[in-house]
């Protein structure tokens, strides 16, 4: 396995895309147009819906992009594990009604192994229960092994988010530690242990659910896949937190500077560190996307967001304003992938 930065992880994989007939796509704004269903964009797929369903025709029946994307669901969370952030990004290759499981399965498998190096002996995949078509994909026209490929049900291997389009779901995932599991159950067991991750979640879309759980079977089958850049840079860079890849750890750094709090110094400190450090990215990605502070809505994220991480900086110490010094470290490090991000500079 070679060692890459987060932003070289990001352009090889869109390269590597392109190199198979997909349009590069920027980034869609995180405040989503004409859907009703989400606050923020929060995975590749929601801003494409329209073309899932046909509403729309794409661009490009292959696209590839990076999306950016929020959840805050798990916010009380973040800064207290390795993995959980509210601002993320998401690798994704979509085909709308064009080339489906095969090629979605055969490139994924090719992107791993041949351009990334990441070794065969530490990768295992999961498919949907009853999805033969997939395990016979794998198992044939990969060289991942039988072996490795395990069955799991509709929690872990069926994709829907609120309404729209969803379905069977495929997923690659990394040993960290170099076990070697050879049933469901001990695969269950070290996913649960975080000795094994799940890093990349091809989706073969082919329902559209309604507002009331009704599933329609679309017209084509479609591909979504997903794959989370900080994660996959925390197995490229050999670490073992979100907070720990290059760009989040030159952030860290920063915030370090201006509090003169280091890090490592105590579990405490530590997490208030990396809440700023998340938050303030989220901060930074939903202005410059046109958000104001406000007490409902998407506004109401970004007002949550400012004052968590205004509370954090008083509790390791900083005294005067602080966040435009981390704004500033934010929009070096991004503004390469997302060039909104120094246009609207002066929005921060
Ligand atoms: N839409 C799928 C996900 O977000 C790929 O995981």
């Amino acid at each position: 396995m070679i060692t890459m930065g987060v932003n070289e992880i990001r352009e090889a994989y869109l390269r590597f895309f392109e190199s198979k007939d997909h349009l590069k796509m920027d980034s869609f704004p995180l405040v989503p147009k004409e859907d009703n269903s989400l606050l923020l964009i929060n995975a590749g797929m929601a801003p494409l819906k329209p073309y899932f369903t046909g509403l729309k025709t794409p661009p490009s029946y292959r696209v590839t992009n990076c999306q950016k994307c929020i959840r805050t669901g798990d916010i009380e969370n973040v800064g207290k594990t390795s993995r959980h952030g509210t601002f993320f990004e998401m690798l994704g290759n979509f085909s709308f009604g064009d080339y489906f499981k095969e090629d979605a399965i055969k490139w994924a498998w090719e992107f791993v192994t041949e351009v990334l190096k990441i070794s065969k002996d530490r990768l295992y995949v999961t498919i949907y229960n009853e999805d033969d078509e997939a395990y016979e994909i794998w198992n044939k026209k990969t060289d991942v092994g039988a072996s490795r490929i395990f069955r799991l049900g509709k929690e872990d291997n069926f994709w829907e988010i609120g309404q729209g389009p969803c379905g069977p779901s495929s997923e690659i995932h990394y040993d960290r530690v170099g076990i070697k599991v050879n049933s469901v159950e001990e695969f269950i067991k070290a996913q649960e242990e975080d000795k094994i991750i799940e890093f990349w979640n091809l989706v073969f879309t082919q329902f559209d659910k309604d507002e009331n759980g009704v599933y329609h079977k679309l017209p084509n089958p479609n591909i979504d896949t997903g794959m989370g850049l900080e994660r996959l840079a925390t197995i490229m860079q050999g670490v073992n937190n979100i907070f720990e890849i290059d760009t989040v750890k030159n952030i860290l750094e920063k915030i370090s500077s201006i509090s003169g709090v280091k890090y490592k110094n105590s579990e405490k400190s530590d997490i208030s560190l990396r809440i700023i450090a998340d938050h303030v990215k989220g901060i930074t990605m939903l202005i410059s996307d046109g958000v104001l502070p406000s007490n409902e809505g998407r506004g109401y994220v970004l007002r949550r967001l400012l004052r968590r991480a205004a509370r954090h900086g008083r509790l390791i110490g900083i005294k005067d304003a602080f966040l435009t010094g981390i704004v500033d470290e934010v929009i070096k490090m991004y503004k390469g992938a997302y060039p909104e991000l120094e246009d609207k500079k002066d929005y921060n």
